[in-house]
């Protein structure tokens, strides 16, 4: 039954994930933010002054310095929203782009707000090193930088960097180092096959990214960057990285630039404007384990969403869950399948079905609002249906969307 006070989501869009050596990673990710904030809006003629409510996720906070702080209220600013709009930067790691579409629901539900914008961007080839202690002098001795990108862990606080966290829990799972390497081929491959297939064509969930240029005529990319052709022998061959005892530069994403924003509000609303929806959110939930179960909290957090709603894994037309590393999808499907191996293939087949991470690429804080528009646009082009999205972020927290086309 459709409810007038549904909130649906009426546009989702985003930029081309970049690689690491690409032009995009100059741009800073305040203006991929602005790019993505201007064009889901503009898709469905709602005005800036109409959004009541913008929130804005990115999780490296070193590149965001660049430009200082407050990258939401900048990119507002930026994006011709009134001064009176009301924003909040966030950052739940690579879920935040997740939690902004949850207090974007929370905030209209609240009847804070109409129409409310979740957004996350990210730069991460962009990132500086960090030169502490400069601002007092160095006496005598050599000067350290730090690089916040490598390992990608918490490490300067004692924890283990995440691709250790996966790769451990996944052997305990029996989700071995060739299982992480044949999903990280298969992403790559339905990718391929998808992208053939014209499903990462500009006007659904991708937008270009034109950057002019001094002489001559702009760069224009219209495609993600990363996706490439491997193989079981080449994946093998490839040393694990940072102390993981599986996870390599193959079965793990590559470091990118991109942002992507979603634009809800209640279905009576979309009704009123003449607007489709494009997916009706059903709920929404946020949770965290124990840091070292970043490979399980997408179980336990679609898990947690599904009990709320009163459904089950076998309602979800199609599952995304994002592959911070190959090490996620599998663990957390084989943990929804319980350890029912043919349910498990099930699962596995329906999850990921045009490629992840791996092949597309995971500017952090934008990745989460991709893998929902993604599952959007696929089970409209299959004639609807629910979908699951989850992603796992930082010191394992989650956060899980089921929609309805
Ligand atoms: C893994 C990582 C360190 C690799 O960085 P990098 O060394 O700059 O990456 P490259 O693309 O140069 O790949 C390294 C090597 O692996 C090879 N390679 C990468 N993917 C491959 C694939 N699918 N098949 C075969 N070879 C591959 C490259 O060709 C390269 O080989 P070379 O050294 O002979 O040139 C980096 O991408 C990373 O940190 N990713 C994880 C990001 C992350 O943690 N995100 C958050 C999750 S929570």
């Amino acid at each position: 039954m459709k409810n007038k006070d549904d909130i649906v989501i009426v546009s989702a869009v985003r930029t081309p994930f970049s690689r690491f050596d690409s032009v995009m990673a100059d741009i800073p990710s305040i203006d991929l933010g602005v790019m993505v904030m201007k064009e889901v809006i503009r898709r469905v003629g709602i005005k800036a002054e109409e959004v009541d409510d913008i929130s804005y996720g990115s999780c490296i906070p070193a590149e965001v310095a660049l430009e200082l702080d407050v990258p939401a209220r900048q990119a507002t600013l930026l994006a011709g929203f009134p001064a009176e709009n009301i924003s909040v930067s966030l950052d739940r790691a690579c879920c935040s782009s997740l939690t902004c579409l949850r207090l974007g629901v929370r905030a209209i539900k609240a009847g804070e707000a109409e129409i409310a914008m979740a957004v996350g961007s990210e730069n991460m080839p962009r990132t500086p090193h960090l030169a502490p202690g400069l601002r007092k002098g160095t006496r005598l001795g050599h000067i350290k930088l730090i690089d916040c990108l490598f390992e990608l862990g918490y490490t300067a606080k004692g924890f283990a960097p995440v691709a250790v966290d996966a790769g451990e829990v996944a052997l305990e799972y029996g989700v071995t180092r060739e299982m992480q390497d044949a999903w990280a081929l298969g992403s790559q491959e339905k990718y391929a096959k998808a992208y053939a297939e014209g499903k990462f064509k500009i006007g659904e969930e991708l937008m270009p990214v034109v950057i002019p240029q001094k002489k001559g005529d702009p760069i224009v990319i219209d495609k993600d960057e990363s996706p490439r052709k491997t193989s079981m022998e080449a994946l093998a061959k490839l040393k694990p990285i940072y102390g993981s005892p599986t996870v390599t530069a193959g079965n793990a994403p590559p470091i990118s630039a991109g942002a992507s924003a979603i634009l809800m509000m209640p279905r009576k609303k979309a009704e009123e404007k003449g607007l489709k929806p494009l997916a009706t959110i059903v709920n929404i939930v946020a949770s965290a384990t124990a840091p070292r179960g970043i490979a399980f909290i997408p179980a336990y957090t679609i898990q947690k969403a599904l009990d709320q709603a009163g459904l089950t894994i076998d309602d979800m037309k199609l599952i995304e869950i994002n592959e911070a590393f190959a090490a996620m999808p599998l663990v957390s499907t084989k943990i929804l399948a319980k350890d029912n191996a043919k349910k498990w293939k099930e699962l596995q087949d329906k999850t990921n079905v045009n490629g992840g991470a791996i092949a597309i690429g995971h500017p952090v804080g934008a990745s989460a609002a991709r893998i929902t528009m993604t599952m959007a646009y696929e089970l409209k082009r299959r004639g609807g249906g629910y979908g699951v999205a989850s992603i796992c972020g930082g010191l394992a927290q989650g956060e899980a969307v089921i929609i309805k086309v």
